[in-house]
């Protein structure tokens, strides 16, 4: 089977190194990747949003299966064109994928299925916004109802903190409109549900770390780590949460008409205190996709086929896969770039790769990578590899990923030393 892979990210190159690695898969293609990428799939450089010439891709390689990392090229409609063209897509549609694009349709859909999520009001107007926030102080999540690229969130927890998230809002980032939220406390878990849009499957549940800095300060990022499986939830929770979190969602989709099929990724708050557990767990948002770095830390422990899963997501395959895991855990340390994620370095030479490479149970993927006019590898602006350690738990996966991440050498780099710890 032939298979396009669209994106470019470190998640893009997780896929395209399992799909490398099945019996079943003959040729991997992905547009546009990277550097990284080029050494397990064939690079075809096509943006994840040139959805007419990705068709046209496909059409003349005859590829069988297309996987879409990325939320931007749902947003274009990928799916949709593919779908129309009698093309089997792993993806959500248009439509489906507003369940990510907007904060706002997120939450109508969340309250209407009876998913437990923060309470919230959503304004369009800056003066009410501001009148509304100030009445009601901190703490308050302020959101972005748009793709941002998980910058487009404030979590204010001083009031002084308000003036500088509204000029982010309604200065750089544009919003129309923008979801308060009333602040939880806990942590968070990501788990993700394949689905087809009736029935759906459970990936091992990870988590990620979204602040730049350790111990959870600096701004908010793409994600700087993850960890598979998430210690921070049981089995039994995580049956609660298919039921309560994911489920209810397919349904009310396909009441409207839009069923989803796809990646259905919740991002989850959960209680610390353990009496307040399941009941006090709520939803945070939900993505349409794989999350990225949390795909690299669960497709490292994928051992079942994964054709069979993308197919049956694609509604190409009827019967419901059945997914095993390597027993180890797995922890991904994101190396980003200077400056990341505010203003980014690009150009700068990544060393070391080929030695980290070398370290036993470590796999590294890269992001955004390129290679420079004399052939060397340099970075290309924002999170630049991910560097995925295996082990009987997660200390020894951690210590793992570190070890590789040590031997790698990339000017003014941004490394959390605390993923997994
Ligand atoms: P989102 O893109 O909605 O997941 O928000 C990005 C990050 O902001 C989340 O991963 C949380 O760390 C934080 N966050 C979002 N909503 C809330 C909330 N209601 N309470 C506390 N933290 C939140
Ligand atoms: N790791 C968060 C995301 O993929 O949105």
């Amino acid at each position: 089977m032939k298979v396009l892979v669209v994106g470019s990210g470190a998640r893009e190159h997780a896929i395209c190194w399992r799909l490398a690695i099945s019996k079943h898969v003959s040729h991997v293609t992905c547009a546009p990747g990277n550097a990284g990428i080029a050494t397990c799939a064939e690079v075809v450089p096509v943006a994840a949003t040139a959805v007419n010439e990705l068709l046209a891709l496909v059409q003349e390689k005859g590829i069988d299966l297309t996987v879409v990392g990325p939320e931007v090229a749902l947003e274009a409609g990928i799916v949709d064109l593919f779908q129309a063209h009698g093309k089997a897509i792993a993806g959500p549609s248009k439509a489906a994928a507003l369940l990510e694009s907007s904060k706002a349709f997120a939450k109508e859909v969340m309250v209407a299925a009876g998913v437990p999520t923060a309470s919230y009001e959503v304004f369009t107007a800056e003066r009410e916004l501001r009148d509304y926030c100030h009445k009601k102080g901190a703490p308050l999540v302020l959101k972005a109802d748009g793709l941002a690229s998980g910058k487009g969130v404030f979590v204010v927890t001083d009031a002084t903190e308000f003036e500088s998230a509204f000029q982010q809002l309604f200065g750089p980032l544009h919003a129309e409109r923008v979801v308060v939220e009333e602040f939880l406390d806990g942590v968070e878990v990501s788990c993700i549900f394949a689905c087809n849009g009736r029935d759906l499957i459970p990936l091992a549940p990870a988590h990620d770390y979204k602040r730049l800095r350790d111990n959870d300060e600096g701004p908010n990022t793409g994600g700087m780590g993850s960890v598979c499986p998430s210690p921070r939830i049981s089995g039994a929770e995580l049956e609660w949460i298919q039921e309560r979190c994911a489920a209810p969602i397919l349904t009310e989709m396909a009441k409207r008409g839009n069923p989803f099929s796809g990646f259905l990724y919740a991002g989850l708050m959960v209680p610390r205190d353990p009496s307040r557990r399941p009941e006090g767990i709520r939803v945070l948002e939900y993505n349409t996709r794989l999350g990225d770095p949390e795909c690299q830390a669960i497709l490292v422990r994928l051992t079942s086929e994964p054709t069979e899963l993308f197919q049956w997501i694609a509604g190409v395959r009827n019967e419901k896969p059945t997914l095993s895991w390597r027993k180890e855990v797995s922890t991904c340390v994101v190396i980003a770039s200077d400056g990341y994620p505010e203003g980014v370095a690009k150009g700068d030479e990544i060393v070391g790769i080929d030695l980290a490479g070398l370290v036993p149970d470590a796999i590294v993927f890269h992001a955004s990578t390129s290679a420079n006019e004399k052939g060397r590898l340099v970075s290309n602006g924002g999170r630049t590899l991910s560097v995925v350690g295996l082990g009987n738990d997660v200390e020894s996966s951690r210590r793992v990923a570190y070890k590789a991440v040590d031997l790698i050498q990339l000017r003014g780099r941004r490394v959390r030393r605390d993923i997994g710890s």
